[in-house]
């Protein structure tokens, strides 16, 4: 079978950057720390006055685009993911097409078009839909352009303030991919669950503690469905597990449970035992107030073992590096996380082509994925061509009363105008409204 997959990746920030322990925290009257090391963020990327959802998408894929020596003939899907969308009709596909068509020879008629809603795991599912459509032969040798772009902007004053963050991912899903090959292996975990959502209204409405729990049992459910179609995962299988990173605390808080979960009835779970005992069995136990005490044990003293210590620094530390500095990116966020382990990997010379990673998406409302993927020979390459610790060196540093005009700039109930903070150069802007309400695009040199 003829290998599908990412054959490349390339990705756009907000120009803007909120940082949580020099200019949120204070404002707060916040121990810096509880973002630096309890949430795990360093900062957050913002959307500068002439950003939004369309520039940052088509900024992303015209890199991918420009790099690959791509043409629009090229191109028979373009699907955007995004829980960000300003229109409840007119996909942003449609307007990304424009955006590049305006730089490009020749157009995308020809191309399918679309956008995917399901909160943050949407990009998964638009990189399936792609893998599928060339799976089932109709792509007619050409590639699929998947998008995932969002400002995940939270009202001030909202718990999830300290989470934002606005970039996009565009991937390129192609047949015998130079990035990564897609297992067809997948499990899910879906319910219909009240945790996170915007019913028509543009900043979330969210119940944060439950959101945290509901990805957990979520995510549990998409492993055991996984495991039940590709055989039981072993804790050392995988050489990163990309996670979907609301923020880096969250994923500490899944890996630390997966790892329990995966390697009960092995021979880690005994080598284990020896220092921190075997894990709970609920049959051990008189009720369930007593078991999950004693799983709250195991778990506290699980990571405080080298063992685990040892496999977190490995497989996931590496996956976060970007999130750390960017924040949530949403639908983007856990293919960003695949860029950061494998910019981990190239940055420490280690070649890991051929290696398996272990993806993990989530959405809110709410479901899990989880899928096999093998790190193909021209990974090296085409993680080198990145510019994003430029793009994230180079984003201008909000003041807090900077930081509040711009999020009500973007506010759609509000009609404020603002000076951009950045020179846009070699970029799609915003650049104001059609007589339809439509959105309007630029490309500046
Ligand atoms: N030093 C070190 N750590 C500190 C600290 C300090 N001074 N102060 C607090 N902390 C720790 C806390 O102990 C906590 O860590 P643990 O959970 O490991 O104990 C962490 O910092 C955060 O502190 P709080 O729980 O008190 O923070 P909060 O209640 O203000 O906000 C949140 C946390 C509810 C998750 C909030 O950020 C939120 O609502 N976020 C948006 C929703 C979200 O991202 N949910 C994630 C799952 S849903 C999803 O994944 C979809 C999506 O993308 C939105």
């Amino acid at each position: 079978m003829t290998a599908v997959g990412i054959d490349a990746v390339e990705v756009w920030t907000g120009n803007l950057k909120l940082d949580l322990a020099e200019t949120f925290a204070p404002e707060k009257g916040d121990d810096p720390e509880k973002y630096t090391k309890g949430l795990g963020l360093r900062a957050s990327s913002f959307p500068d006055s002439y950003e939004d959802i369309v520039t940052m998408g088509a900024n992303a894929a015209k890199r991918l685009m420009d790099r690959k020596g791509l043409t629009p003939d090229d191109i028979g899907r373009i699907d955007v993911a995004t829980e960000s969308s300003f229109d409840n009709s007119k996909p942003i596909s449609t307007y990304i097409a424009g955006c590049l068509e305006q730089v490009y020879d020749g157009d995308f008629h020809h191309a399918n078009k679309g956008e995917r809603k399901f909160a943050c795991i949407a990009g998964t599912q638009s990189v399936d839909d792609a893998y599928n459509w060339i799976r089932a032969g109709r792509n007619r040798g050409r590639s699929a352009i998947v998008v995932a772009t969002d400002t995940a902007l939270y009202a001030r004053g909202d718990a999830g303030e300290a989470t934002q963050g606005a970039g996009a991912v565009a991937l390129l899903i192609s047949e015998d991919p130079d990035l990564v090959e897609i297992s067809t292996h997948q499990g899910y975990g879906s319910a219909d669950e009240t945790d996170f959502l915007k019913p028509n209204q543009q900043f979330p409405s969210v119940d944060g503690k439950r959101s945290v729990q509901v990805y957990l049992a979520r995510m549990r459910e998409a492993l055991e469905d996984y495991e039940s179609v590709a055989g039981d995962v072993h804790i050392d299988d995988f050489v990163y597990a990309p996670f979907h990173t609301p923020f880096p605390g969250m994923v500490r808080k899944a890996a630390a449970l997966a790892y329990r979960h995966v390697t009960r009835d092995t021979g880690v779970e005994e080598e284990l035992a020896e220092g921190i005992g075997r894990q709970p069995r609920r049959e051990s136990f008189d009720d369930d107030a007593q078991y999950e005490e004693a799983v709250r044990e195991y778990m506290d003293a699980l990571k405080e073992t080298g063992r685990y210590q040892d496999w977190y620094a490995a497989a996931v530390d590496p996956t976060l590096s970007i999130a750390r500095d960017v924040g949530n990116w949403y639908t983007a966020s856990v293919h960003l996380a695949r860029v950061s382990a494998l910019k981990t990997a190239l940055e420490a010379d280690r070649d890991v082509t051929g290696e398996s990673m272990l993806v993990a998406s989530y959405g809110s409302g709410a479901q899990a994925e989880i899928h096999g993927e093998t790190v193909q020979d021209g990974w090296a390459e085409e993680i080198a061509a990145l510019n994003i610790d430029e793009q994230v060196a180079d984003r201008y540093d909000l003041s807090w009363a900077e930081y509040e005009e711009v999020h009500d700039r973007h506010n759609h109930d509000m009609d404020s105008e603002l000076e951009e903070f950045t020179a846009p150069e070699a970029e799609f802007v915003f650049d104001g409204w059609g007589r339809m309400g439509e959105r309007k695009y630029t490309y500046v040199e």
